[in-house]
């Protein structure tokens, strides 16, 4: 796995590239969803953390409405763009992320100033650990800075779901960037979508002799794609016919009564959300209460939750979780939006190697491109390096 670039070798090929100093480095982390998946768009929880792999990004503003965009990976070569007159939809690749924030800025009525930028990131792409929301949550740290624009965490999320939503067309909640933006070393955030209260529960595996593993499948996803929005619109027409705002307001104990009132199909989407929501609160319960070692079960039930009734799991996913759970994880689960991605297997220290040995045989056995399997802790949010 890469590591990204050292800030004062970030500020030189930036100097190299665009002839000036940065005004300064900023770096925006990547996530992980613990658990409580497809809850967030309705208006319910979620437990993600902060993972210690980052987008960082040199800015320097500039006195015209020119962006100058790099990236020190992908292979990519200088975008440039100009901001006046922009429009959603405009840009191309990761372009749209930089592009997407100040344009989303600007919607607010900041004056945001053409910009030069400098890009590394070691958040794998495609992987589910949101590289996209690293990039945009480093971005719109840096200019919300520079401008003197002075916005608060709870709006730099909801400017970044715009630029999501709108400039890149990716209908998304505010899980990724909210984990991205007010994450902190050693915890998971434990935010409710509805308010965007926040409490940051503690989260140290480690220290129970465990240790969470990503299982990258190596299958990418799209959140512009139709599976996610088809998602959504189950969900939204869930809550319709149950007369309530979001599926947030539904218990577990409607659920029966849920069962007369919907089709089959569109019952097991909000079963799917309306049990998430209860593992999640039930989890925080136990990290606080037990630790780490004794949320395995809700992960399984999560993964079970999506597989069967939401329907957003993948052969790579199950078979990721399934050898996991056969090889000494104590629970495990797909992570992020589904249809690809990443899967996290909680994991006992002395049964890393076991499980990674195994996953990787039975990839190989079903024909499965190599996964790529490494360990994450919970990280600090976006921040100023320099
Ligand atoms: C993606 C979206 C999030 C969230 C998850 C599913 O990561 O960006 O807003 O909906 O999928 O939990």
């Amino acid at each position: 796995m890469t590591t990204t670039t050292d800030t004062s070798v970030l500020s030189a090929r930036f100097q190299e590239t665009f002839g000036s100093v940065p005004d300064g480095v900023w770096q925006a982390p990547g996530r992980v969803n613990l658990i409580g998946e497809h809850t967030d768009y309705n208006e319910g929880f979620v437990l993600p953390f902060a993972i210690d792999k980052t987008a960082k990004v040199a800015i320097r503003l500039r006195g015209d409405s020119t962006v100058r965009l790099l990236s020190l990976f992908g292979g990519h070569g200088l975008v440039e763009a100009d901001l006046s007159g922009m429009e959603p939809g405009s840009g191309e690749g990761w372009s749209r992320y930089p592009l997407g924030v100040a344009w989303a800025l600007k919607e607010r009525g900041i004056d945001v100033p053409g910009f030069d930028l400098l890009l590394d990131s070691d958040v794998p792409l495609g992987a589910g650990l949101s590289s996209s929301h690293a990039i945009e949550c480093a971005v719109i740290s840096a200019l919300n800075d520079l401008t003197g624009a002075g916005l608060g965490a709870e709006d730099l999320v909801l400017a970044t779901q715009r630029a999501e939503n709108v400039f890149v067309g990716a209908p998304t909640g505010i899980m990724d960037q909210s984990a991205s933006l007010r994450g902190a070393k050693g915890h998971a955030v434990f935010l409710d979508c509805r308010d965007q209260h926040v409490d940051l529960v503690p989260f140290d595996a480690e220290a129970s002799g465990l240790i969470l593993l990503v299982i990258d499948t190596k299958v990418s996803h799209s959140h512009a794609d139709g599976g996610y929005a088809s998602r959504r619109a189950s969900c939204e027409l869930g809550a319709e016919i149950l007369g309530v705002k979001a599926l947030r307001d539904v218990g577990v104990d409607s659920l029966e009564e849920a069962a007369g009132l919907l089709d089959e199909t569109t019952l097991r989407r909000v079963r799917h959300v309306v049990t998430e929501n209860d593992r999640v609160l039930q989890t925080v319960e136990i990290l606080n209460s037990e630790g780490p070692a004794s949320i395995g079960p809700l992960l399984d039930a999560s993964h079970v939750s999506m597989r069967d009734d939401f329907e957003i799991s993948c052969p790579e996913l199950d078979l990721a979780v399934e050898t996991a759970r056969a090889n000494g994880a104590i629970g495990a689960r797909m992570t992020g939006g589904g249809f690809g991605g990443s899967a996290i297997a909680l994991t006992p220290v002395g049964q890393e190697q076991q499980v990674r040995d195994a996953v990787v045989r039975a990839f190989a056995e079903a024909a499965f491109t190599a996964p790529d399997i490494f360990t994450v802790t919970p990280a600090a949010g976006a921040l100023r390096l320099a």
